[in-house]
């Protein structure tokens, strides 16, 4: 098997499309503030009775803050938002409103994000979060609202000229125990984010640029510096030695091979069996002979968000050293139609042994999937099993953006992964899986085929993967198809690839460890 070194130059700029904002931590301080700040965002839950630095900041502007407020009908709730000019002492008030429930972590992110979409693009001057007063359940809340800000500050503008290009903020959150928000803030959450940007870098990446070996390549380069990190790439001819038919079937009519990339790490002890994470990597997704439309095919260059979504999840980990041993599994094609490519009515057989027929050419991602969870299974004998991936339409128009699909044997897994939703961010929503669905897959001429006749394209999705997945085994799927892609933003994203799953996967990790 290849190693990781693998010295190739790498086909597009290695370093992350945009540097993440510069963000330092500070106690209240208001002389300081008074001579130093331009512009000061506040956090506000009563526009009627301004509280802690809020209410000096209004002192200091004579009383036409709390005036401005009351004139604009400011309601504080969570995300309203009004900017004030010229009040001096201060260039600018940005004014965001909290509610009045106790704010919870992602709730802090949004309002961290809130900030940063209020705020102006670039690196001009060096706004001031002020964080006191925060109705919270949370301990140290700036170390979130960075988080948040961080999240939303993200573009992808490296194909524009470079005047068009922005540049990392700089802020400053003001806040009690500001060390250890610091501390919080750099030693973990930012980390988390860095997985984040990695993965919507990976998917708003044009497929020209990043096919599988690019892949690999640029995965390998962001990890060279980090400890307790193994990288296994498995090439045409690996694969072919496991008979990982379904998986080589996929990429064979294209003109770059498929990959399979493994990152192990090892954070804990080595009897630890670990959770394996695999994510669908289909570097651009045509549908093959069973070619797509043009309606928004554009859109399958982000067809590989599930394996960006592990590689950004493990990096989010590894780089904050977790407890741990989690393994990422990231199977890697191109889906393109051409003379070599896998047709309809072909059939397939897998590193199990099963066969499958191939009805739809466009029904991919279960099919590398199918060989990199047996795969998974065999070789690292995991103690829980999730795959991510932009499987189905299906999904995406019974969810839209709101919920990623999660499909499990079991309900209690179901529930629990739904409470992981709320407490990362990133919510999932059950549907589920039958045996009718598994009875819906049975081939004529093999032993399953890749799509059944009947409507609930999600679940027979998972049911073709849950095929390849040991019964007894914890399995989590999550079909991401809706979520992957925002055509506008929310707080903490801009429009585009939201680098879903990086959140949520990385919330597993953390409560499974
Ligand atoms: N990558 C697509 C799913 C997708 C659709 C992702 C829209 C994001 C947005 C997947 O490979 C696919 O083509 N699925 C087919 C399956 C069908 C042929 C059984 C689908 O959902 O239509
Ligand atoms: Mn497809
Ligand atoms: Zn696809």
């Amino acid at each position: 098997m290849l190693r990781k070194f693998i010295l190739v130059a790498s086909v597009f700029a290695t370093s992350l499309a945009y540097a993440m904002p510069s963000i330092t931590f500070e106690e209240v301080d208001l002389p300081s503030l008074q001579t130093s700040a331009q512009s000061v965002v506040l956090f506000i839950d009563d526009a009627e009775t301004l509280k802690g630095t809020a209410k000096q900041v209004d002192e200091l502007t004579d009383g036409r803050l709390a005036q401005a407020l009351t004139e604009s009908e400011f309601s504080a709730s969570l995300g309203a938002t009004e900017v004030f000019f010229a009040m001096t002492p201060f260039s600018r008030i940005t004014v965001i409103g909290t509610g009045t429930e106790p704010l919870n972590a992602p709730q802090l992110q949004d309002l961290g994000g809130y900030a940063a979409a209020a705020l102006p693009t670039g690196a001009v001057g060096q706004p001031r979060l002020i964080a006191d007063s925060l109705p919270t359940s949370v301990q140290l809340p700036q170390a979130y609202i960075a988080m948040g800000a961080s999240l939303r500050d993200y573009h992808f503008d490296k194909y524009k000229k470079t005047e068009s290009q922005t540049e990392p903020r700089r802020l400053v959150i003001h806040g009690a125990e500001s060390e250890s928000a610091s501390a919080l803030y750099n030693n973990d959450l930012r980390h988390v984010v860095e997985g984040v940007y990695l993965t919507r870098d990976m998917a708003s990446e044009p497929g020209k640029s990043i096919y599988p070996q690019a892949f690999v390549e640029h995965v390998v380069d962001l990890f060279d510096d980090v400890r307790n990190v193994d990288i296994d790439v498995l090439d045409v001819r690996d694969m072919q030695k496991l008979n990982m038919g379904a998986l080589l079937g996929v990429g064979k009519g294209s003109v770059h091979d498929s990959r399979l990339l493994v990152i192990s790490y090892q954070g804990a002890d080595k009897k630890q069996a670990p959770i394996a994470l695999v994510g669908k990597g289909i570097t651009f997704d045509t549908g093959g002979i069973s070619l797509k439309s043009n309606n928004n095919m554009w859109q399958m260059k982000s067809d590989l968000a599930g394996a960006a979504a592990v590689a950004g999840t493990l990096l989010a980990i590894a780089k904050r050293g977790e407890n741990v041993n989690v393994v990422g599994l990231m199977p890697l094609s191109e889906n393109m139609p051409a003379q070599d490519a896998i047709r309809p009515g072909d059939v397939l057989t897998t590193m199990q042994g099963t066969t499958i027929e191939i009805i739809s050419t466009d029904a991919e991602g279960r099919l590398i999937l199918s060989d990199a969870v047996r795969y998974a299974q065999d070789k690292y004998a995991p103690r829980m099993l999730v795959n991510i991936a932009t499987l189905t339409g299906s999904a995406a128009r019974a969810l839209s953006d709101e919920y990623a699909a999660v499909i499990t044997r079991d309900w209690a897994l179901s529930e629990k992964m739904m409470e992981i939703g709320n407490v990362s961010g990133e919510h999932v929503w059950p549907l589920p899986l039958h045996p009718n669905h598994f009875t819906q897959i049975k081939s004529d001429i093999a032993d399953i085929k890749n799509s059944g006749a009947g409507n609930p394209g999600a679940s027979i999705g998972a049911a073709v993967i849950g095929t390849f997945v040991d019964e007894s085994l914890p399995w989590v799927h999550l079909d991401i198809a809706g979520v992957d892609w925002l055509s506008s933003s929310i707080p903490v994203a801009p429009a585009g690839s939201q680098g879903w799953g990086v959140r949520f996967m990385d919330q597993i990790v953390r409560e499974y460890k």
